[in-house]
């Protein structure tokens, strides 16, 4: 069956070299049962030609406001009536700031003002410019108005770099589109990293994740939910990169990737130690671990008898493994983690600035359906220059992206 019988596309295409892939698209699209009707950005025609776009549509391209000959024949309100779905492919960074502000100042983005059709983009630009805080706020603004983000992938870009900012390959977005019609869902869709994406290679990734244990006498202890997902997402993540992985861990259930030197602990105080030996020479530590603030003064021996209604711990701070590694001589470039019930923003950059991080990667726990024991999250990352939102998505798609956004924002700092 045609998944897109009947279904009508405004195809948007907009000035970035993944124009040239669009004729396929069209097709494809046609394959599926889809009318086509392709709207060209003045930079797009730099690409790509509206003769081919017309031939492989089998429509008129429309790509001016202004003509009247053009608007006679289906104008801009006409098409944004006319869809049920506004795609556009690529979606240049100047693009999506224009969507994200409300402009009309082309027949695309005119259009896109005028439809009340749902709107999926799919971004293609270069990775800096797609990490870029300005770009960030306009996708988080875009996406928090319902548009649907489809990608991007990462990988080789033309202009020499690698990383996120490549448009999804055609047979992606056709299938995301198919997904669309069937599902009618929302979707942000950062494209995982391949795994032959071998960018960390010769680097050191410590990570710690779990929780800690203190022990309150020989059979009872002090510790809290977090299962390790996160962490282990983030060193599965690290190895399919190509990094060395040591991984400390403190007590869960769920199995350590394959490859990792996994390091188990109980107590903060072994983490710490463990942590500080590890991270000497390592290039990236990431503190993922839940440690508990406070451990008893005092382990009982014995078992602590049950007596008086009401009893007290006399509990110590433990020390801070991350603020320590973040101390040291030859530091390595070190991600620690805020993991908040409100006000997220200045408390996560509280602790950037006192604990001498260079990236701090908040959740807020108490979101529904993310953060600890959950199998999804949503991070807002913080780091010297910048800010970078990574919406709710697996806990393995989050890892893969901060990961990108580490080794980034690291190596701008190396170099
Ligand atoms: O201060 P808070 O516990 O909120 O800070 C969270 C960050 O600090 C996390 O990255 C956590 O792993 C790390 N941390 C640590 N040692 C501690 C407490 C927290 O490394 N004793």
């Amino acid at each position: 069956m045609q998944i897109l019988q009947n279904k009508k596309i405004v195809l948007g295409i907009t000035g970035g070299i993944a124009a040239y892939k669009t004729p396929e698209l069209v097709r494809r699209l046609k394959d599926q049962g889809a009318d086509v009707r392709v709207v060209m950005t003045e930079g797009a025609k730099a690409f790509i030609t509206p003769l081919t776009l017309q031939a492989v549509s089998a429509n008129s391209v429309s790509d001016s406001l202004l003509d009247t000959q053009a608007e006679l024949a289906m104008g801009h309100i006409e098409l944004a009536k006319w869809a049920d779905l506004i795609l556009i492919a690529p979606a240049t960074a100047d693009t999506i700031a224009r969507i994200s502000h409300g402009m009309a100042n082309d027949l695309l983005t005119t259009i896109c003002l005028a439809t009340t059709a749902p709107i999926a983009i799919a971004p293609a630009m270069n990775q800096q410019m797609w990490h870029a805080q300005v770009t960030q706020e306009n996708i988080t603004r875009l996406s928090n108005r319902q548009v649907n983000i489809f990608g991007p992938g990462s990988g080789a870009q033309a202009c020499g770099d690698i990383g996120l900012g490549r448009m999804l390959d055609v047979s992606e977005l056709v299938e995301l589109t198919c997904q669309f019609f069937s599902e009618n869902i929302t979707r942000h869709t950062q494209k995982e990293q391949q795994p032959d994406q071998q960018i960390l290679i010769g680097q050191h990734w410590v990570i710690t994740a779990g929780p800690t244990r203190e022990a309150i006498d020989p059979v009872r202890y002090i510790s809290n939910h977090s299962s390790g997902k996160m962490g282990y997402a983030i060193a599965e993540a690290a190895l399919q990169a190509g990094a060395k992985v040591t991984l400390i861990s403190g007590p869960v259930t769920i199995s350590p990737p394959k490859n990792c030197d996994l390091i188990q602990v109980d107590s903060a105080q072994n983490m710490h130690k463990k942590a500080l030996n590890y991270s000497k020479n390592a290039t990236v530590f990431v503190a993922c671990a839940a440690v508990a603030d406070y451990r008893m003064a005092n382990i009982a021996e014995q078992k602590i008898k049950k007596s008086a209604d009401t009893m007290q711990l006399n509990l110590i701070k433990n020390p801070d493994i991350v603020a320590d590694v973040a101390a040291l001589t030859n530091k390595p470039f070190t991600v620690g983690f805020a993991a908040e019930t409100q006000d997220i923003e200045h408390y996560a950059l509280g602790k950037l600035q006192r604990k001498n991080l260079d990236m701090i990667a908040a959740n807020n726990v108490a979101a529904p359906g993310q953060g600890f024991n959950s199998e999804n999250n949503a991070l807002t990352v913080f780091y010297a220059d910048g800010k970078y939102e990574i919406p709710l998505a697996s806990k393995q798609n989050v890892a893969q992206q901060l990961v990108s956004l580490i080794q980034q924002t690291y190596l701008k700092q190396v170099n």
